[in-house]
């Protein structure tokens, strides 16, 4: 497959990347340098001079708390970049998936929110997400909407990604006991992302590592298990206690109504996932 991926410095790309060329793919990986999703007119210019078979949207504006005092920069990427793309997938005819989050949902939910659930986003990052989704359903009706939380990976540099760093160090952390959700491992989330545009059925899907889920503390501890970490170095918080400027649900839990329906194998669970990665640093 021709593959275009977008976003190309990111977590996720890098691990997409990665998995199509692995596979045989023809990759076109693009960072915002070389093509910013937002730029309408440079969109359409790259989808003029190159066709892709599927176009894999890993482009975001993912700072969370900078998105509440930057609602223009957030949107214009997470919300009409997504449009654009979706618009210019669409004029080649190409699958389109784009990954949205789960903070579209409000956290009020203490389980797992699946499809049939109805989002209602706390903060900008959340709704710029959303508007995305809703503008890439809009403009293309083939696209594919991923959403997936709590991802951890090489490269990353969210709390998730770089603990096992700080730890290793012997560096104190804060670790929040009050917020939940499913853990994702990068490497299998990019894995989803193709075979769902090898898939091409259009619809909005879960993809997180499978299993109950935990907290910020219930990663951190599983972190301290895996690498021998002592555990002394973990300082229990609440979310509130960190005043961070965007609200966050404290609850979001993806479970996918139909993944496995559609022939798509399980993923593993988010602690083998979390063992794999940190086997790999
Ligand atoms: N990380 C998570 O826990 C999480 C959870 C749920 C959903 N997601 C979603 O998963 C996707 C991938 O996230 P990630 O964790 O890989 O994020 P990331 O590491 O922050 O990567 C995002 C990439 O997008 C680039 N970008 C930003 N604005 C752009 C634009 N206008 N045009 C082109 N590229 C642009 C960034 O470039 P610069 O570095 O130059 O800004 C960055 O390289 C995003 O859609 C995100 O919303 C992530």
């Amino acid at each position: 497959m021709k593959v275009l991926i977008t976003g190309a410095n990111g977590m996720v790309a890098r691990a997409a990347v990665r998995y199509c060329r692995e596979i045989g793919d023809e990759v076109t990986a693009l960072t915002r340098q070389e093509l910013d999703i937002s730029d309408k007119s440079d969109v359409q210019d790259l989808f003029k001079r190159k066709k892709f078979d599927a176009v894999i949207n890993c482009a975001a504006y993912t700072d969370v708390d900078g998105a509440e005092s930057n609602q223009e920069d957030c949107f214009r990427a997470n919300a009409y970049g997504v449009e654009n793309l979706a618009r210019a997938s669409k004029a080649i005819d190409a699958a389109f998936v784009t990954i949205s989050t789960d903070y579209v949902f409000d956290g009020s939910n203490a389980g797992f929110y699946t499809q049939r659930d109805t989002p209602n986003p706390q903060g900008v990052y959340g709704a710029s997400k959303l508007e995305g989704e809703i503008r890439a359903r809009n403009a293309y009706a083939r696209s594919i909407i991923v959403r997936s939380g709590w991802i951890f990976g090489a490269d990353g540099t969210n709390f998730l990604s770089v603990m096992h760093k700080l730890l290793a160090d012997g560096k104190k952390i804060k670790a929040i006991e009050d917020a939940y959700g499913t853990p994702t491992y990068a490497v299998d989330l990019a894995k989803r992302l193709r075979e769902l545009a090898g898939l091409d059925l259009p619809s909005v899907y879960h993809v997180t590592n499978p299993g109950e889920g935990t907290s910020y503390a219930g990663f951190a501890r599983k972190v301290c298990e895996l690498k021998g970490f002592d555990t002394e170095l973990l300082e229990s918080a609440s979310a509130d206690s960190l005043k961070r400027p965007a609200p966050r649900p404290s609850s979001s839990k993806l479970a996918c109504l139909f993944s496995e329906k559609f022939g798509l194998s399980p993923l593993q669970n988010w602690e083998s996932g979390l063992e794999q990665f940190l086997n790999e640093q």
